[in-house]
Formats: structure tokens, sequence, C-alpha cells
């Protein structure tokens, strides 16, 4: 039988963006598209481009510059949002509208009130409006999983004898199971007269962990597209993950006789970026791009490896993109080899980067004997975060860090004298107030920039290994009711944690 090609519809700017404290600003945004796009996925969701001005600017900013995959934009039903969403794809190479409208009982009783007619009637009248206006529409049956058979297969020959290219049943709440899945594909399949016209996605959730394989298991029943997310991010639990979805269809091609177009070297790459970007952090034993994924600790296991890889390998690690890299950098390391190391890790930096990169390297350098991959990724990352990285201004009127002199003891109250800088202009704050040093550097930056932000979260960890280690601290700050994540690396964790509050302090500004 002929090997079939699954698409791959990534919808990590859109419901991966729905995790919670998942928001990226409109350069990221950028960023994860171009670096999507390069992946090989076939479509983009960029956004729901009505939800607000911003997503609206952000699907738009992704339609104009983005070659090489459809470019996808989020409408309901509704003949406002697929103008919308529409006028955001105007420039795009191959624009896609993805309308949609709740099909079970549950959505269509409790939410939409809507009869059964009735539904039928306006998923076909969002369909032919959007068609008007773009050659490429989806339609996804919202809680199709949880919808009677026999409604979903009126739904479906309804709207795709009204255009839709594309039908997706997604699993929304995560509820089903593969059989089913396979089940439900495989009637809609022998149910539906006129099934052949488009190509059957799925779009599954991860409530019970099973999203990954209730999509294999549609493509087994004949699904043609999947869609998924960059490290499995989405609404609660998540979406089915990307890597995982992608490397399975590879390694277990003699079940599924499927492949993608993906370039699977570049998903280690990008699952950082990813994570840099979003701010949260990839689990070590996440298959696929984890730090464990391919880490061997037992003896056992170690002298498998050592005979055959094969031996407790089912993938190679190079085959994801983690490259093996046996050399440590150090003080006396040149410009090359940091540009070759960076490389490897996924990061081609431009001369300008590449500089900057530099810089910090010769200071890290300094304080560190031995610079490890994972510093590197956290300079390169850090600069990104400051938005230095990519050709993303950086905000003139920034803030940043100078100096502190803290003394903290046991049921004390810690005396904390601070420096900052914003601009050319330098502050300095003397406090004798907080309930650690973490409290006593966020007053004090609260008094010197005069915002009345709260500390939603902090989360500290160590970038590598050893006792010279550096610090990478992540915060959420809350300020007026939106949510500003900061990133800070240091080997000093008072200087980490003073660096991630100004940083989201500094895209607070750029934001507001
Ligand atoms: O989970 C879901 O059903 C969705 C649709 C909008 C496709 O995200
Ligand atoms: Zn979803």
């Amino acid at each position: 039988m002929l090997m079939r090609t699954i698409k791959i519809f990534d919808t990590t700017l859109r419901d991966g963006e729905q995790s919670p404290g998942a928001s990226m600003n409109l350069s990221e945004k950028l960023k994860v598209a171009a670096a999507l796009a390069d992946l090989g996925v076939d479509v983009i969701e960029a956004g729901f481009a009505i939800a607000s001005p911003g997503d609206f600017e952000s699907v738009q900013a992704v339609a104009n510059s983005i070659k090489g995959s459809s470019i996808c934009s989020l409408a309901r039903c509704v003949e406002k949002d697929i103008e919308t969403a529409a006028k955001a794809l105007e420039n795009a190479e191959q624009p896609r509208i993805h309308v949609f409208l709740a099909t079970s009982p549950i959505h269509r009783e409790h939410k939409l009130r809507m009869t059964p007619e009735r539904n039928i009637e306006s998923a076909v009248a969002g369909v032919k409006f959007a068609r008007n206006l773009c050659p490429d529409i989806e339609f996804s049956a919202e809680d199709a999983t949880r919808t009677e058979i026999e409604h979903l297969c009126r739904v479906v020959e309804a709207v795709i004898e009204a255009g839709a290219t594309t039908v997706n049943i997604p699993d929304t709440v995560g509820y089903s199971t593969p059989s089913e899945m396979y089940e439900r594909i495989r009637s809609l399949f022998e149910r539906v007269p006129n099934i052949d016209k488009a190509v059957i996605s799925v779009h599954n959730h991860n409530d019970l962990g099973m999203a990954v394989a209730t999509s294999l298991a549609a493509v087994q029943a004949g699904a043609g597209q999947v869609e998924c997310t960059i490290n499995g991010l989405g609404e609660r639990a998540g979406n089915c993950s990307l890597e995982e979805i992608v490397m399975a269809l590879k390694t277990r091609n003699d079940i599924y006789n499927a492949t993608t177009r993906i370039i699977t070297q570049k998903l280690v790459p990008i699952s950082r970026l990813v994570s840099t970007v979003t701010g949260l952090k990839v689990p070590r034993n996440k298959a696929i791009v984890g730090q464990n994924a391919f880490a061997h600790e037992s003896g056992i296991h170690q002298d498998g490896m050592l005979k055959h890889p094969t031996t407790y390998e089912i993938m190679s690690p190079a085959d994801v993109g983690f490259l093996k890299t046996d050399l440590v950098l150090g003080k006396h390391s040149g410009r090359a080899a940091l540009a070759d190391r960076a490389k490897t890790l996924g990061y081609e930096l431009d001369a300008e980067l590449l500089s900057k990169v530099f810089e910090e390297f010769k200071k890290l350098a300094d304080r560190k004997k031995n610079i490890y991959d994972e510093d590197i990724l956290a300079l390169i990352e850090q600069l990104i975060h400051e938005g230095q990285a990519g050709g993303v201004p950086k905000v003139s009127s920034g803030w940043s860090f100078v100096s502190y002199n803290l003394h903290c003891q046991t049921d004390k109250t810690p005396t904390l004298m601070l420096k900052i800088r914003r601009g050319e202009q330098e502050y300095t704050k003397e406090i004798n107030a907080g309930d650690g040093p973490i409290d006593s550097i966020f007053l004090a930056i609260r008094d010197i920039t005069g915002l009345d932000m709260s500390v939603k979260e902090f989360r500290a960890q160590s970038v590598s290994a050893g006792e010279d280690a550096q610090g990478d601290v992540t915060i959420l700050i809350d300020y007026k009711g939106e949510t500003y994540r900061g990133h800070g690396v240091s080997t000093d964790t008072i200087e980490a944690t003073t660096v991630a509050i100004l940083n989201a302090v500094n895209r607070m500004a750029e934001t507001r």
C-alpha cells in the first residue's frame, strides 16, 4: 500500500497560547511561526483574529511574513468573526479560515441553545460565508467525540457540501479512548457519502493523557491531518504533542504506513524556543525532547548501550535534534568555537547576536570554570527574552541591574541596598523590609518603579551541574490584572532574581 503523508496542523500559537501562563508577544509569535515553517508544518494556526486587537495583529503579521506553510485563523460561525479572520489573512501566501461550532448535545442544549437542525444550518452558513472569502476552509465540530454519530455524520456531510476542504473531529475535552476514536473516524468514512471530498482531521486534548494515542488511532482509521502543538501545550492538560505524534509515525512506520513533512532534526531546537518564549519548562522526562529522553542511568542499560545503541534506544537522539558535544568551553575559547557550538544547539547566530552572546560568554567565563551547553543555551535564551535576538528591538528605556548589597539572617528582616538603571539614569534604594532576600528585592524594585505589582509565581532551578552552576529564575508578576513573565540567569541567584523581575517590568512597559 502507498505510504500516506499526514498533514501536520500546528496550533501552538492559538490553542497552545491558551495554556495558563503561556501568552506570547508579537515578536515571540513571529519567531515561533518562522521556526514552525522551517520545521515543515503544513498549517500554522496563528491565532483567533476576532479575540482581541493583539490577536488580529499577530495573525496578520504571521500571514504577511511567513511563507511555505498555510496560515490559518480561527473563527466562530459568525459573519463578523469570519470577515475579521479573512482580513487578517489578506496577504497570506496560502490562507485558511478555520470555522468551528459545537455539535454535541451538551453544548447544543446548555451553551448554544440550538436544535440539531439549527446546528446544521449554522455550520453550513458559516462555511458558505467563509468559502466566499477564502478557498481553503476548515470546519471543526467542537466536542465531536461526545456528539451522536448520526448527527455528526449529517454535519460532516453538510459542511463538505457547503465547501469545507478539511473537516476536523476534535476530542475537545480529551474524553475519547483510542479504540473509540478509531471507530468514530471509521464510521464517518463508511457513512458520509462525500467524505472523500475533504481531508479528515483530528484535534485531541490530553485530559486523560491519551491525546497522542487517540490521534494515532484516528490516522489508522483514515484521518489525513493531525492538529498538535509543540511540547503538547494547550488548553488545560494540553493538546496532542507535535514531537510525539511525528516521531511515533516515523518510528512505527511499520504499523502506520504514514509519514509527515516534518524535519525531525529541528524538533529539539523548536521545543527549546517555545519553552523559552512561554516560560513553560519541558519536564526532564518528557518523551522525545526532555533532557532525560535519551539518558541511560542504570548500569545494565549503559552496558547494553555501549555494546549496541539499539539495545535500549528506539530512535537516534540525532534524529530529533539532540547533538552530542563532549567539548566543554571555557575562558580561552574563541568566537568561532562559540558560534559552532550554538549552531550545534540549534541557533544560527548572526554577527550582531554572536557579538552579544560572546560578550556575555566572556563575562560568564570569568565567574565559572566550565561552560556547558546548558549555559550557552541560557545565554542565548536570556538575550531572546530581553528582546535582543532575532532583530527584535530591546526596549530603549528598559530597566537593568547594576548591583546590590544584602544582609540576611534567620528571624531578622533583610537589609538591602539595590542599584538599578533605566537608560542613563541610575536609581538606588535602601530598605529594611521583606520576608526574605527575594521579597526584599521585589519590594525595592516596586518602590523604585512605583508599580503596584505582586508576585504570582516564582521558580528557580540550576542551569547545569556543579556547585558553580548558574541559577535560572522565572517569575510571573501580576499588574492590574495582567500577568507578565520575566526570566533571569546568573551564577548569583539574587542577581538572576533581580534580572527576572526587571525583565517582567520591561515586558509590561513594552505591552502597555
Ligand atoms: O478543542 C477544540 O475543540 C478546539 C476547536 C476550536 C478546534 O480547540
Ligand atoms: Zn482545542
